[in-house]
């Protein structure tokens, strides 16, 4: 088996990637495309499907050129999750652009069901909240709003699914609809402690089941890929939503170890092992995997705006041409001065979720320059994570669940090359931040699992050979003041949030 191989496809918000990996895990090639962004109304957020389709195909064609396709032990899919799609069983047409997991237009309806008292049932069966963010109400809004869609569902012919089970029924040439228990958990739609989908669910939301995918383990014989495709049938044996394969490439196996991710948002996930901990800080409760019919849960912290601040930075305000030149600008900035970015652009998640709310800066003064608001930028995405962390320790505790989540921090995503944003998280925290030396966390978690499935790398408990450090950050701020600043934050935070409509 020293020859074979294994593939991971990261179909992610912006970009769609495919890496090939030797039975070490070790990267042999990549390939990746950007995926269009589509805007067609404020706050809403589409994908053509077309697009992360052919961009999938595209990809993996790049990658296995110049291989032998047989050769491929295993594919696994990693996605953005929760992005919701409508296809025609029989053709494989979407029926309507997918709607991506940040859009907003749903906001009424969930507010309306918030109202009327379905959050508790909501949190209880499915760990989430009635928010947008999740597929449902996209879902149910797709339904009313193409003609016909409704009755065809009843009909059973059409599918349902996210961005896994949409790759896995184009890849398979339309014979498999599934999808796995960390994405089905997402949706709203599946109750994440007997591990199905839920009636009473489907009724709120007006969903019919025929609809629904198949949901299986996160490694499983998902089906063999139409030859004509790739040039053989290579068997997909891996699948799981991009934070959840995150923190299998971080290998956050036990349970306490916490990852947190820095791209266009941020999400930190907490290994609770086998126990679903609810949370009383308005944190989502989620499958992590489900490996052998067995669940291991995670409590997540979803922050809307990471990167996506410095991207702001870039191209909405222009006082930085590139992310790099931050940290040199963080480093530069007036240690006197205390200026505040709260980057609540597309209003703010956990825990504060306020769809409402607005970006704001504070402290400002004449003697505030680029320096200083950058330093804002990088500091709002550490204060956050603080945050985040403190909710899930207080959650944890109140549970009584084993594990402590503030005492080593593994950190990936693009953000994390700011050596600069990485020590002040660590000062924040007062504790260490580990930087892994293969920073595709999501890719590798995705190519780990495809392994499990083929037998070729070892399952939780294993020896987690793929994970290396690159660097430890250690605090060294006195945890005074530390807490003076993470109190500053939290005064701008309150102004934002009380100035929200
Ligand atoms: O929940 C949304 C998340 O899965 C999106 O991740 O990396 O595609 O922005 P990413």
């Amino acid at each position: 088996m020293t020859d074979a191989l294994l593939v991971a496809i990261d179909q992610g918000t912006t970009s769609t990637r495919s890496i090939l990996y030797d039975t070490g895990l070790v990267p042999r090639a990549t390939a990746q495309q950007e995926l269009p962004q589509h805007f067609p109304s404020p706050g809403w957020v589409e994908h053509e499907p077309e697009d992360i389709w052919a961009g999938t195909l595209a990809t993996l064609r790049q990658v296995l050129s110049g291989v032998d396709a047989a050769e491929v032990a295993g594919i696994g899919i990693t996605n953005q999750r929760e992005t919701t799609l409508l296809w025609d069983r029989a053709t494989g047409r979407a029926l309507h652009r997918a709607i991506v997991w940040q859009d907003r237009r749903t906001a009424e309806h969930c507010a309306r069901l918030a109202a009327e008292g379905a959050g508790d049932l909501i949190a209880a069966r499915t760990g989430l909240l009635p928010d947008p963010y999740f597929s449902a109400t996209k879902l149910a809004w797709m339904l009313d709003a193409v003609p016909g869609a409704r009755a065809a569902a009843e009909r059973g012919a059409l599918c349902f699914g996210t961005v896994d089970s949409f790759l896995l029924f184009r890849l398979t040439g339309g014979r498999v609809h599934a999808t796995d228990a960390a994405n089905a958990a997402r949706t709203l739609l599946f109750d994440i402690h007997r591990g199905a989908w839920d009636e009473e669910l489907l009724r709120l939301f007006g969903i019919p089941a025929a609809l629904l995918p198949e949901v299986r383990d996160n490694v499983s014989a998902f089906g063999t890929t139409e030859p004509a495709l790739l040039g053989a049938a290579i068997p997909v044996r891996g699948m799981a939503g991009d934070q959840q394969a995150a923190m299998m490439g971080q290998a956050c196996f036990a349970p306490g170890m916490v990852k947190s991710t820095y791209g266009t948002g941020c999400f930190a996930l907490v290994n609770t092992g086998a126990v679903a901990v609810a949370s009383r800080n308005r944190l989502l409760t989620t499958i992590a995997w489900q490996l052998e019919g067995r669940r291991a849960y995670a409590l997540e912290g979803a922050i809307f705006t990471a990167g996506a601040a410095l991207q702001w930075l870039r191209d909405g305000l222009g006082i930085i041409s590139h992310a790099s030149e931050a940290d040199g600008l963080a480093r530069a900035a007036d240690p006197a001065q205390s200026v505040h970015l709260v980057p609540a652009f597309t209003g703010l998640g956990a825990p504060h979720w306020d769809a409402a709310a607005r970006a704001a800066i504070f402290g400002l003064t004449r003697g505030t320059g680029r320096a200083e608001i950058v330093r804002a930028a990088l500091e709002s995405v550490a204060f956050q994570t603080r945050d985040l962390i403190e909710a899930m320790e207080a959650d944890m505790a109140a549970a009584g669940a084993s594990g402590a989540p503030g005492r080593v921090l593994r950190v990936d995503g693009g953000m994390v090359a700011s050596d600069w944003t990485m020590q002040f998280l660590s000062d924040l925290l007062g504790a260490p931040v580990d930087r892994p030396a293969v920073m595709e966390t999501t890719a590798l978690g995705a190519a780990w699992l495809a392994g499990v499935g083929a037998g070729l790398t070892a399952p939780p408990g294993g020896t987690a050979s793929h994970w290396r450090l690159d660097r430890r950050f250690q605090p060294v701020m006195e945890r005074a003041e530390a807490d003076r600043r993470q109190a500053g934050w939290r005064d701008a935070l309150r102004r934002t949030l009380g100035a929200a409509p």
